[in-house]
């Protein structure tokens, strides 16, 4: 067969499998069983040796213009098979964002626990340092220590869960100042959150368990205007610059004198409303002057240091923030309401 007989054959032949491929990996293999070093046209070129000189050029010239034709349609078909594979690709990642489907249920933070940091956080940064202690306490500490000894009257208000007559689901965060005070040296600075207990019939503002965030500060010179000062600070840094603190005179054992704390009804913003019950104010804490007998019975030099403590109620403070008027809205575990609450 004569030079041009093949290279007819060989083109018409690489045209049909260019036309059968359909792979980017296929034409390369056709690439170099054609072109390549021990393809068949360079096998055609080595071969002019054995051709008449005279010949030379002219099949020279042939198989060149067939190898540039080659080289041509191959590139073409390499350019049409990659713009297919790059089409089906986008093909095969689209999604259909309005295909239905199941959404993975992600949980929340329940209220009190973004309320109990976000306190956390406001206290940190007025020097405080976060403390806890145990939910089974010793009665020492729950209410002995908190100048509430056995027999006391107020104990009656903090009826909680006995053990035994000497161990009892702490009823307040208070009996932490103790534990700060018996291991601690002045200046303290803690505030502790955490669950509490009483024997109180559930309703919509009272729970057998509920939470709390005590502070005790203890240092030379602390005085009433030290936790004026810092209750304002946590108000306002709360509740916003124009949300006012209120000092009504209480009683507690553990402090003297002591005072219930109100802030503006965010609700309303003190005119009087439904959560407010109409006096534009809303009760978030008890407060004081540590006791110096409390002092005392924890081995401080009363003397020498004063200082304040403060219980925050963190379901007031919930409740407050997300306009609830029935606490048990926060136990009841009610992921379509506790979803809402951010
Ligand atoms: N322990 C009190 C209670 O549960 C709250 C309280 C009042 C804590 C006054 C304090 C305080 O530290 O100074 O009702």
């Amino acid at each position: 067969m004569s030079v041009v007989d093949t290279l007819r054959e060989l083109k018409e032949q690489v045209d049909k499998e260019l036309n059968d491929l359909n792979g980017s990996a296929g034409l390369e293999a056709l690439r170099v069983k054609v072109l390549g070093k021990k393809g068949e046209l360079t096998a055609l070129l080595k071969g002019m040796g054995q051709l008449a000189p005279e010949e030379r050029p002219k099949v020279g010239a042939q198989i060149n213009e067939v190898r540039e034709w080659l080289t041509e349609r191959m590139n073409q078909r390499l350019n049409a098979i990659q713009a297919a594979e790059r089409e089906a690709a986008i093909q095969s990642e689209i999604i259909d964002v309005t295909e239905p489907h199941d959404l993975p249920v992600t949980g929340s933070a329940h209220p009190i626990t973004l309320v109990m940091d976000e306190l956390i956080d406001c206290f940190s940064g007025l020097g405080f340092e976060v403390m806890e202690g145990p939910e089974v306490e010793l009665d020492h500490y729950n209410f002995e220590l908190m100048n509430l000894p056995k027999n006391h009257p107020a104990r009656d208000a903090q009826d909680t869960f006995y053990m035994d007559d000497n161990i009892v689901l702490r009823t307040h965060t208070s009996p932490m100042q103790a534990r700060a005070m018996l291991t601690r040296k002045p200046p303290i600075r803690i505030i502790c959150p955490g669950r509490v207990y009483r024997a109180d019939e559930v309703d919509a503002t009272h729970s057998p368990v509920f939470h709390q965030m005590e502070g005790l500060v203890v240092d030379e010179n602390v005085s009433m205007s030290d936790l004026r000062g810092t209750l304002e600070a946590f108000a306002k840094k709360l509740y916003g610059a124009d949300v006012s603190t209120r000092f009504r005179p209480s009683f507690f054992p553990f402090t003297e004198p002591s005072a219930e704390v109100d802030l503006t009804c965010s609700a309303c913003h003190g005119k009087g409303c439904r959560i407010c019950k109409d006096t534009g104010w809303v009760e978030v804490l008890g407060c004081g002057m540590v006791n110096p007998k409390v002092l005392e019975m924890c081995g401080i030099d009363s003397h020498k240091y004063s200082g304040f403590a403060f219980g925050i109620g963190l379901e007031r403070i919930a409740m407050k923030r997300y306009g609830l008027t029935d606490m048990r809205l926060l136990y009841e575990g009610d992921a379509r309401l506790l979803g809402q609450l951010r």
